[in-house]
């Protein structure tokens, strides 16, 4: 049992930590029942099952935690099945999977992008800074990934903006255990389209092949004989527009509400710059994007007085780990200078470690830079707190609602 919270309570969704730092104290690997996965809550049981391949498979590995109704998955079987994402392989053939993938991921290959990225952020605030007041979720926060991930993938401008529209539709689809009926199926429908309109550009680039993210999935997708499984392509594409979007986009929010939250913070950052990427990672540490991931026990395993049955499910709580008072001093603290913030697990660890990590930081170091020098003085519209999401996977903001002064 898990005495001590109940993941899809209002309260646990909007602050999980105390919970967690009861759970680390009194039984750091529990059952919870509402989950139906064992919770692992302290950072060396978490860095050890994200590194024991062996033992536990992330063949399970979802952002789903309930099964989608019969309606979803009639809408699912017009599309291309959900299988064998790069996150959800084992090694070894995860290994020849990432080997491929890397190559559109080098360090000179996302150093080189921080001029585009620049220049969309600074379109996207273009639209809104004499307003003096906006909505940063919907207007800066969501669109700036989703316009760099189409761009890296070789997705058309013009096609850009119903990417957006996939994006969401993909991340409410992956939620979907939250998510009334309706809206689900709407989802699906939506993510369906997308399959589609991806397997379209895949075949485009079978025959013309592009220095993009979008041939580098074909390449992976094809075997020795040149056959290429379009089902696999389409389920790596889809992978990248959902896991470059909200990861990001919550990041960037995440971000602003701490610093909005601490103005001394806020004045640092805005007189230096270069200060931007330790609130980033400071960021990820203290209110990580993507607080949890999931591994299956290949088989029976012991962790301290814990025995996980052979093919249960585990939670590999990834916001405590980060809060851990073993590793982390006063984690509660928002303090870009910290020491100790290199021990976040806010990418996860070992073979799975995220591929966007250098993408995610350029995006967020941009981002801040951009929003800073470009809004002065800015502050929140709203009276704090602001909102979470009631989501399980992702951690990220309803509404971030700003104002600064505007040029008269
Ligand atoms: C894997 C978090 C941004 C692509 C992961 C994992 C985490 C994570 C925790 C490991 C999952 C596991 O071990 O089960 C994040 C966060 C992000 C972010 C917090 C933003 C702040 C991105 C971006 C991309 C991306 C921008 C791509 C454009 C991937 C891929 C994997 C992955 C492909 C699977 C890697 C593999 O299985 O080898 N991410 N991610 N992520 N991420 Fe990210």
């Amino acid at each position: 049992m898990c005495p001590a919270f109940s993941f899809f309570s209002p309260e646990v969704q909007q602050d999980p930590y105390s919970r967690y730092a009861v759970a680390r104290a009194e039984e750091p690997i529990s059952f919870c029942e509402d989950l139906g996965m064992w919770v692992v809550t302290r950072h060396a049981d978490v860095v050890a099952i994200l590194r024991d391949t062996d033992r536990f498979s992330s063949r399970v590995t979802t952002t789903n935690v309930k099964e989608p109704p019969p309606e979803v998955m009639a809408v699912m079987r017009k599309g291309f099945p959900r299988s064998g994402s790069i996150v959800q392989l084992d090694p070894p053939e995860h290994t020849a999977v990432r080997r491929k993938m890397n190559a559109a991921f080098t360090a000179e290959r996302i150093s080189a992008l921080e001029g585009t990225v620049v220049a969309l952020a600074d379109a996207l605030v273009d639209a809104f800074v004499a307003d003096g007041r906006a909505e940063l979720m919907t207007r800066f926060c969501g669109p700036l990934p989703v316009a760099v991930i189409a761009g890296i993938l070789g997705v058309s401008q013009a096609d850009a903006s119903k990417f957006g529209q996939w994006a969401d539709d993909a991340a409410r689809l992956f939620m979907g255990g939250q998510l009334p009926t309706d809206e689900w199926v709407r989802a699906a429908e939506s993510v369906v389209a997308m399959q589609h309109h991806l397997a379209g550009l895949i075949t485009e680039r079978a025959s013309a092949p592009a220095a993009d993210l979008l041939t580098t999935i074909l390449q992976a997708a094809t075997d020795s004989g040149g056959r290429l499984d379009m089902i696999k392509a389409v389920t790596y594409a889809t992978t990248f527009v959902f896991a470059g979007h909200k990861t990001t986009t919550d990041l960037l929010g995440n971000a602003v509400r701490l610093l909005l939250l601490h103005p001394d913070r806020l004045a640092a950052l805005v007189r230096d710059p270069s200060l931007a990427a330790a609130a980033v990672e400071e960021t990820l540490r203290r209110d990580c994007p993507v607080p949890g991931t999931t591994r299956v026990a290949r088989v029976e395993v012991k962790l301290g007085d814990v025995t996980i049955p052979q093919d249960a499910r585990v939670f590999l709580a990834l916001g405590s780990a980060n809060h851990d008072e073993r590793v982390i001093a006063d984690p509660l603290r928002f303090d870009p200078e910290r020491a100790d913030v290199g021990e976040h697990l806010a990418f996860g660890r070992g073979v799975h470690f995220c591929l966007g990590a250098a993408l995610a930081r350029l995006q967020g170091r941009v981002g801040l830079s951009v929003l800073t020098s470009r809004l002065p003085g800015l502050r929140l519209a709203g009276d704090p707190p602001l909102k979470f999401r009631q989501v399980v996977m992702f951690r990220g903001l309803v509404s971030l609602e700003v104002c600064w002064d505007a040029p008269a």
